[in-house]
């Protein structure tokens, strides 16, 4: 066991202190209680969870201050993060209806064809620190429902709200067991996934952890993996004639929650006659952002990123595309000393040889121009990721154009890359998921699909292919009695 310590990014305060878990011990508690819960009417899996929803609703304040206190996050943000977590349990319940409940298939007269779902096992929840609360939910919530058991690795930055939800389950009265939390890092979540008591592995996070697991889980079909993984998302921006909504839209998918979103714009596309104005407009906005501590007032539209760490490595990516010949257009900054607050950073990357196809998981856009839509939609497929993309400006036929060569899971038209909706599924290509895409759709790896034919007798006969049974005894006695005359 490991100190494990939380400070709150925008006041440099220790917020938690407590010590990394026992792997093992967890996934053996979660078997433990599997067979219990497997065996529970799904009406009753989905009482419990219902108390749970009305635990956090009843605390919903308290929640969302530790969200902001833990991320940094603005406290308005963070609310919208607690209703998301309240939300889920009505769309999960929905999900698990719709998608994997029990059903009667076509079948032979006297007999009966269903198809049911049965839950994995044991399933690994391991979060990211970006929506502390509302992604790791998006999976425990929707497996539960299923009849898994739950061990649940929050991201180390954030233990705290971690340790709230696990709580809140505890006190919701869930079986002991039924959900386990296993605070720790990298070297646990490793413990974690390496443990052959899991049967799968739900996983929110960078695509450089979630390729690691995807190695590890190789060999091991038997397990389910599903992976959400990050972003390089473009956003379009063409002819319009409300050039301060376009702007906006940009800033806001690009700048909301510091860009630490997994569908946060990173690469703005614009034409290049639109070029001069939308640019300009987008700085202007983005000068006007006020970045400060998540309780100030006027309320910010942004606070800090996670830590000094992260802070570090964003401002030297900016210098580092500066130096490889990006043009500045707005400098990242960092307007409060030591604390990991960042001025968002916007960069002119059209000339540069080599772009870097990585996610910056923070406020920083590459703006890349170009002349026609042909480019523009081969300048937005120019990523290995493929997680969400949104055409700003435009008329409809362009727009079915851009929405049939996306390579993305998200593909929006007038609307933000960012603030998608858990009622509909959400996930991505290439290195942004491994094609088992959560939210709406989460229900789908929660449980397996078995087909029963069933009839209450034993009854068959075989039609076709069969010898005649009268031929071979007239057989058998003319040739006996074949024998007998010789
Ligand atoms: P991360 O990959 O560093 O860590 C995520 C989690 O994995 C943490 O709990 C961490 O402790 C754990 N972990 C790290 N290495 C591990 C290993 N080898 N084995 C097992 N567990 C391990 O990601 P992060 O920095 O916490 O989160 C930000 C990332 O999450 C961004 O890339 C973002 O795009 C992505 N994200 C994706 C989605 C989505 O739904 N697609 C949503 C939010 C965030
Ligand atoms: C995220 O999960 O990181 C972002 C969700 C969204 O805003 O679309």
């Amino acid at each position: 066991m490991t100190e494990l310590i939380s400070t709150e990014p925008a006041t440099g305060a220790v917020l938690w202190t407590g010590t990394t878990g026992d792997a093992n011990q967890a996934v053996a508690d979660a078997r433990t209680a599997w067979p219990g819960w497997a065996a529970m009417a799904v009406t009753r899996r989905i009482e419990a969870v219902r108390r749970y929803a009305n635990r956090i609703k009843s605390q919903a304040d308290t929640l969302a201050k530790l969200i902001s206190r833990e991320t940094g996050k603005p406290l308005w943000e963070a609310h919208t993060e607690v209703e998301s977590v309240i939300k889920k349990i009505d769309i999960s319940v929905n999900a698990y209806l719709e998608r994997t409940a029990q059903r009667q298939l076509k079948s032979q007269p006297n007999m009966r064809a269903a198809l049911r779902h049965k839950p994995h096992g044991v399933l690994a929840v391991i979060g990211p620190y970006n929506f502390p609360a509302h992604l790791p939910n998006g999976h425990i919530i929707p497996a539960l429902i299923a009849g898994n058991t739950v061990v649940f690795k929050p991201s180390e930055k954030t233990p705290a709200v971690g340790q709230f939800l696990a709580d809140t389950f505890a006190e919701s009265g869930l079986p002991t067991g039924v959900v386990n939390i296993l605070q720790g890092g990298p070297d646990i979540g490793k413990e974690l996934t390496a443990n052959d008591g899991l049967d799968g592995v739900l996983f929110t996070g960078s695509a450089h952890t979630g390729i690691a697991l995807n190695r590890q889980f190789a060999n091991r079909p038997d397990k389910i993996l599903a992976l959400e993984m990050g972003g390089n998302n473009p956003i379009i921006g063409w002819d319009t004639d409300d050039i301060h909504s376009a702007a906006v839209m940009i800033v806001q998918s690009a700048f909301l929650s510091s860009g630490q979103r997994c569908s946060a714009a990173s690469r703005l596309i614009v034409k290049d006659s639109l070029y001069d104005r939308l640019v300009s407009e987008v700085k202007r906005i983005s000068n006007r952002l006020i970045i400060d501590e998540p309780f100030s007032t006027p309320a910010p539209f942004m606070g800090p990123v996670i830590d000094n760490k992260v802070a570090d490595g964003l401002t030297e990516s900016f210098l580092a595309l500066m130096s490889h010949g990006g043009q500045p257009i707005k400098h990242m900054a960092r307007p409060f000393g030591d604390r990991p607050f960042l001025t968002p950073g916007i960069i002119d990357v059209t000339r540069m040889k080599e772009r870097p196809d990585l996610e910056l998981f923070g406020p920083l856009l590459q703006v890349i121009r170009v002349n026609d839509f042909d480019e523009a939609i081969a300048e937005a497929n120019n990523t290995r990721y493929g997680l969400s993309a949104a055409l700003i400006g435009g008329n409809a036929q362009q727009y079915d154009q851009f929405w049939s060569n996306s390579r993305a899971g998200i593909v929006n038209w007038n609307k933000l890359t960012v603030g998608a909706s858990s009622e509909a599924p959400f996930g991505g290509i290439g290195l942004s998921g491994n094609h088992r895409p959560s939210a709406y759709y989460a229900a789908d790896y929660c449980a397996y699909p078995v087909v029963s034919m069933e009839a209450d007798q034993a009854h068959a006969s075989i039609g076709i292919g069969l010898k005649d049974e009268m031929a071979d005894a007239i057989e058998a006695a003319t040739a006996a009695a074949a024998a007998a005359a010789e």
